[in-house]
């Protein structure tokens, strides 16, 4: 079979992560994390003291892209690749809450955006690829031979991205992961440039009740039957 390109679309914690990197480890393709290129921008942005709050922020943010410059590199005791920004590894920092907090502010700037789909497009042009992420089957590969659009219910996103963070040592709280999952489905679905939504053509997967190993074969099947 020809290689094929997969867009993994869904909500914040509903395991797109999990069944993309399967996947691409199945399948022999590579597995890009387009939420890491949002978080890792957003980190560089932290470091330089930017925050939502401030008066500019959006113009400051815009004159900082310049110096924002993402890779990926295989990482064989996680089989998945590590994010780098600017060449250092900020794999486990863009994961922590300072960061999930405030990357839906950063992820509507158009600006952004432009840079990060950029990036995804040149990445993905050779196709045998599984990208995740919020607009890759709308906006990033409209395209794409298969789009997956996964969601879960909240209880079990909350209770999942909770068991992710604590196994990292960071212990947040249940009602401060339901915050930040609540507010930031919210602010992905709604904001203008290329939301969350569902393309017509992808296939929705709801995985509250279904093991790892069900939802692989479950996509497994769908790429025979194409
Ligand atoms: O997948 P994630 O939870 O690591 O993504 C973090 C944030 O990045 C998410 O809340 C919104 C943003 N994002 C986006 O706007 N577009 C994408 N393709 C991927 C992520």
């Amino acid at each position: 079979m020809d290689a094929i390109t997969i867009a993994i679309d869904g909500y914040s914690s509903c395991g797109k992560s999990t069944l993309a990197k399967a996947l691409a480890v199945k399948l022999g393709y590579s597995y890009i994390d387009t939420g890491a290129m949002y978080r890792a921008t957003t980190l560089f942005l932290i470091r330089k003291g930017l925050h939502p709050s401030q008066e500019k922020f959006e113009q400051n943010v815009i004159e900082q892209l310049k110096d924002i410059h993402l890779s990926f590199k295989y990482n064989p005791s996680t089989k998945g690749s590590d994010t780098y920004l600017n060449s250092e590894n900020v794999e486990v920092e863009i994961r922590q809450m300072s960061v999930s907090n405030m990357v839906s502010d950063v992820s509507i700037i158009k600006e952004v955006r432009e840079k990060m789909v950029a990036i995804q497009k040149k990445l993905g042009k050779g196709k045998a690829v599984v990208m995740e992420g919020r607009d890759i089957g709308t906006n990033v590969f409209p395209d794409a031979e298969l789009k997956i659009f996964m969601t879960a219910d909240l209880e079990i996103r909350m209770q999942r991205r909770y068991d992710e963070l604590h196994s990292k040592g960071m212990l947040v709280s249940m009602e401060e992961v339901k915050k930040n999952l609540e507010s930031r489905d919210y602010q992905d679905t709604h904001r203008k440039e290329n939301p969350l939504i569902k393309a017509e053509d992808a296939i929705v997967l709801d995985n509250s009740d279904l093991s790892r190993l069900e939802q692989l074969e479950y996509v497994l099947k769908l790429i025979k039957n194409l």
